[in-house]
């Protein structure tokens, strides 16, 4: 117990979650139009559902005592999930000002506290001997960011940088964080490389850039090793986890609430843009093979710092593609209405994963954007609500 600043490291309870696996178990092996049936009933398949597997060699030989900030979101959620397979001693540090109690993962311990409350953040890391941090906390809306800076600096900047104290004076050392892809605002040229120039378009990805930064002068000055992931577009659901932003804007999670009748209609913002069908292409990354990436990168900080970029590459997806594989996995009508384009959106963003990996030797392993969207969608079935009921 943590004692007296609100926030208590509970283990975390047992919950019943077996009815929502064998539901979405049933979801994912009923007929579907592109003959994917038994790949989906395998992946969902509580007795056979395999998760990515490590590249070869640089999997984590020892268990770790990771502290996963923003661990009750929707991808933090995921990589605590996975640690805890993993069996690393996993302790979930989330305020819950967007995050789910109901999203951590049992196993893991949890505390509901702030980054910027020190005294309990201090205490988690000396009660759990905490030897790493991934950082995942923060706010990550485009949209918002322009209209709110003032947010989106306190939260993914202040905030983080009290998190770097607090591991400083701790003596934690390592720290795997969550970047974005943002980071590069309108690229030049695509595939993106983690080279590439650096000009965030929003603050957005200005705040995650402005922390990759810390901590790149972090490590000069105090010697905390870095990995920085800078993610592309996380999509899909493990059958216990998935997407459940309120209000939601991210694509597929969209196109789904159309085919779920929970929307009218999907809005397509700008079909002008100089791509294949006019709409915006982007690289849709499964949510479990980021996690996997999370654990690699814990596995490289004993030697150096690195920054990896994390999307499955290729020739990526439009919004129209995006909307056309949702209507096949769900077989239903998607109605859409084409608006004007979104502040902020690049026309194209492709990854270039050559580094990790080689590096690390990560791959993907759901890239096939069906099982991505098959994910959600069953995720989506067994969780009506959320994890609000
Ligand atoms: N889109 C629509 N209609 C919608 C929602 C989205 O047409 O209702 C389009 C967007 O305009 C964009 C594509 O679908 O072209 C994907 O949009 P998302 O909001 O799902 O994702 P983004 O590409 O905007 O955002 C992602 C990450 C951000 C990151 C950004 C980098 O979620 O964290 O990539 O540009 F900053």
């Amino acid at each position: 117990m943590l004692g007296d600043s609100g926030s208590v490291i509970t283990p975390n309870a047992p919950r019943a979650g077996t009815k929502n696996i064998a539901c979405a178990y049933r979801i994912a092996t009923a007929p579907c139009r592109f003959g994917a049936r038994a790949i989906i009933a395998a992946f969902f398949n509580p007795e056979t559902y395999v998760w990515p597997s490590p590249g070869v060699g640089h999997a984590l030989q020892n268990s770790m005592r990771v502290l996963v900030t923003g661990g009750a979101g929707y991808i933090g959620s995921v990589v605590a999930e996975q640690l805890v397979k993993d069996g690393h001693d996993t302790l979930v540090y989330d305020n819950l000002g967007k995050g789910h109690r109901g999203a951590v993962v049992e196993g893991a311990k949890f505390v509901e506290a702030d980054l910027t409350d020190g005294e309990a953040l201090r205490r988690a890391f000396v009660e759990q001997g905490t030897e790493a941090v991934i950082h995942m906390a923060a706010d990550s809306i485009v949209g918002e960011s322009v209209a709110n800076p003032s947010k989106y600096y306190r939260n993914n900047v202040v905030a983080g940088l009290a998190l770097l104290d607090v591991m400083n004076k701790c003596g934690v050392r390592r720290c795997v964080f969550s970047s974005t892809a943002a980071v590069y605002g309108e690229p030049r040229r695509q595939p993106v490389e983690e080279t590439d120039p650096t000009r965030p378009t929003n603050p957005y990805g200005e705040t995650k850039l402005a922390f990759e930064h810390a901590l790149r002068w972090y490590e000069c000055a105090y010697g905390i090793r870095y990995a920085s992931l800078r993610y592309f577009n996380a999509a899909g659901a493990t059958p216990d986890r998935g997407e459940a932003h309120d209000p939601e804007s991210h694509l597929i999670p969209i196109v789904l609430q159309a085919a779920a009748g929970k929307r009218t209609h999907v809005e397509i913002h700008g079909a002008d843009y100089p791509t294949r069908d006019g709409t915006c292409v982007r690289d849709y990354i499964h949510v479990a093979d980021l996690a996997r990436a999370h654990i690699l990168a814990l596995s490289i900080l004993d030697q150096r710092s690195a920054i990896y970029n994390l999307g499955c590459g290729g020739d990526g997806y439009t919004v129209r593609e995006v909307i056309g594989v949702a209507r096949e996995v769900t077989g239903r009508d998607i109605a859409t209405h084409t608006g004007p384009r979104r502040p902020g959106d690049p026309a194209v963003l492709i990854a270039s994963s050559a580094k990790i990996r080689t590096e690390l030797g990560w791959s993907p392993q759901f890239q096939d954007l069906r099982l991505i969207v098959e994910s959600a969608w069953a995720w989506m079935q067994a969780h009506p609500y959320g994890y609000g009921k």
